[in-house]
């Protein structure tokens, strides 16, 4: 990559914008970046005002993350092709089901020296069966790098500058420098680390683990239940990554992506919360996400429901009763009363 470079966040949600804010500081004194940051914001109408006019006018993204200030060289814009006009680097930020739809959108466009990082959590589909990492969707439409950030982020913490950390898994060890710059701050601290694959899946296979925990936590379980249904979870995280993607080091799962977003999201995130009011209101989870959420979008459900194609179509439910269970019970092919029956014949325990 050559001079100062220009960065386009792609999304603008919760995260995205907490992002934004990190980013939109940083650049102002890297001499490495273009100070301006163009934010793609899927347009909405928010009491008569466009939310790109407000971000633009207000700098804060009164929707998805009220009470935190978006830097003012932070640029929202409603187009993503022209949002991501001449960007050397490509932040994707969007709910996971929205990113083969816009990645289709910028196809034709993209620089072709261009490198992205993900921040997605979840999986793609494959038509003819299994799953994708998002980073290869980046990759294969784009045609170019996708490196992946994955971490003990919850938004409205990072935004409030609460000390965390976060890992960036990258491949191609000369673009990992130049990430760690934009990225780092004072209170968000990066650890680079090449095992790309596990960094991505450990920040996507935690969701489901997160729907477990609030199903336990719904259900009236207590703190040491809560315990064993984040070790299973994770145990089924690793199994899952010696089934599928070899060459997966145990040491990183112990980065923030591993553990620590586990442990984060198995007692604050918004998969935990929606989960323990699915067993106490008798609601659909649909109807739960629409309630609770305010337009932000879960995770979990569907990735359960993406690694469960997966292991169906590969005859392994069994190896992963905490996946499988979890799938099961979002779908009502399963009473969540037998989630905790579901671990007991775990095979940790055989
Ligand atoms: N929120 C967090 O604390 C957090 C932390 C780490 C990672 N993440 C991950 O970051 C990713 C983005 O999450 P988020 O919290 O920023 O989003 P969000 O769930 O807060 O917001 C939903 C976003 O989707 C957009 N949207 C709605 N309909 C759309 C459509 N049809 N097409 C395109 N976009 C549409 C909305 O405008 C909004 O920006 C997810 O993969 C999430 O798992 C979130």
């Amino acid at each position: 990559m050559g001079d100062r470079k220009r960065v386009c966040i792609v999304g603008s949600g919760n995260w995205g914008s907490a992002i934004a804010k990190v980013l939109g500081t940083n650049v102002k004194t890297l001499d490495q970046f273009e100070t301006q940051i163009n934010m793609w914001v899927f347009e909405e109408d928010i009491n008569g005002r466009k939310l790109t006019e407000i971000i633009n006018t207000d700098h804060e993204n009164v929707k998805y993350l009220p009470g935190h200030k978006i830097p003012e060289n932070v640029i929202a814009i409603p187009d993503v092709v022209e949002a991501a006009k001449d960007a050397d680097i490509l932040v994707f930020v969007i709910p996971h089901q929205f990113l083969p739809k816009i990645c289709g959108q910028l196809k034709s466009s993209v620089k072709p020296t261009a490198v992205g990082i993900s921040l997605i959590k979840g999986f793609n589909m494959k038509e003819g069966g299994g799953i994708a990492l998002i980073s290869s969707v980046v990759e294969d439409t784009l045609h170019i790098p996708c490196a992946v950030l994955m971490g003990a982020n919850i938004a409205d913490e990072v935004a409030s500058e609460n000390y965390c950390e976060a890992t960036i898994g990258i491949k191609q060890k000369e673009h990992g420098t130049l990430l760690k710059k934009l990225f780092q701050a004072d209170y968000f601290r990066i650890v680079v680390c090449e095992d790309e694959d596990t960094v991505e899946i450990c920040g996507a296979l935690k969701n489901i683990v997160a729907v477990g925990a609030g199903f336990a936590d719904g259900l009236g379980y207590g703190d040491n239940t809560k315990a064993a249904v984040i070790r299973l979870g994770l145990m089924e995280m690793v199994k899952f990554c010696e089934a599928f993607y070899h060459g997966s080091s145990q040491s990183t799962f112990l980065e923030s992506c591993g553990v620590a977003d586990l442990v984060t999201t198995c007692y604050a995130g918004r998969n935990r919360k929606v989960a323990e009011a699915f067993v106490k209101s008798k609601k659909s989870i649909e109807e739960l996400e629409k309630e609770m959420l305010n337009g932000q979008k879960l995770q979990g459900p569907p990735t359960a429901e993406e690694v469960n194609f997966m292991l169906k179509s590969k005859g392994m439910e069994d190896r992963f009763p905490m996946f499988t269970a979890v799938h099961k019970i979002c779908k009502g092919q399963l009473p969540v009363e037998e989630f905790i029956n579901c671990l007991k014949n775990h095979p940790e325990h055989m």
